[in-house]
């Protein structure tokens, strides 16, 4: 609980890491002696403010996934479903399971971003009980240019009003799950959670992130979460 709100966690971990080209799927890899999956569900499990984890896994990872649950008593996941063709789809599902808990506030959180902390969680549930809405960020190092069709550069945006956006993300369920009907309704697919809740007309907060809270897409990442594995 969070302010006497109860919080749950929506883990989509049903990807196939294409990404990272190979079996297992990236959520399972070990790092520096634990997977990846574990390290993500360790930070809610030992959280003060999570009440509840909803994990949704691939076809054929459902075993594998509740394995992991049950043997490192994972106590908080009620919950490991299936997920769907897209990470929205899988999003959707974990949606529609946490109807049945009674959760005032849901937070999404990327399964193969493992490094997290819990001022992290804490500050992006404190900001979306007062805003409704809250997402992780950080600012861009490099310059970002806008090009045309033909990559030539049109204009160099001004990277004061630039953020590269994490999860973990949080909101106010009413509002996701409004979100997210409206967007399946309509066939929308949006590369975060948070730009469903915008096409409401929503406000979103942004909340400072970390530049250690990487998403591992790449066997480059894998390299980068060793070192970071090793430091935090
Ligand atoms: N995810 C999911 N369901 C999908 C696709 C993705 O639950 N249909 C999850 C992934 O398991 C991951 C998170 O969403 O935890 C972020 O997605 P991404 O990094 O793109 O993972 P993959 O889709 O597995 O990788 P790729 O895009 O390289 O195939
Ligand atoms: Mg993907």
């Amino acid at each position: 609980m969070f302010q006497g709100k109860t919080v749950g966690v929506i883990v989509p971990a049903a990807g196939t890491g294409s990404r990272m080209g190979g079996v297992p799927a990236k959520q399972f890899l070990d790092l520096n002696g634990k997977s990846i999956l574990l390290r993500t569900l360790e930070h809610f499990q030992r959280s003060d403010v999570i009440d509840l984890v909803v994990v949704i896994a691939g076809e054929s990872e459902m075993d594998a996934t509740r394995g992991i649950v049950s043997t490192y008593g994972l106590s908080k996941v009620v919950t490991v479903t299936r997920g769907g063709v897209e990470r929205q789809d899988s999003v959707w599902n974990g949606l529609q399971l946490i109807t049945k808990h009674t959760v005032d506030i849901v937070m999404i959180h990327d399964a193969v971003r493992p490094f997290i902390s819990q001022d992290l969680i804490e500050s992006v549930i404190a900001a979306a009980v007062k805003h409704g809405a809250a997402v992780p960020a950080v600012s861009p190092k490099d310059t970002i240019k806008l090009t045309n069709g033909e990559l030539f550069v049109q204009s160099t945006l001004e990277r004061n009003h630039l953020w590269i956006i994490q999860t973990p993300q949080a909101f106010q369920f009413p509002l996701l799950r409004q979100a997210f009907e409206k967007a399946q309704a309509e066939n929308f697919y949006g590369t975060d959670d948070a730009s469903l809740v915008e096409r409401l007309g929503k406000k979103v907060k942004i909340v400072p992130g970390s530049y250690d809270n990487i998403k591992i897409t790449t066997p480059e990442d894998l390299e980068l979460a060793e070192l970071i594995a090793k430091r935090i």
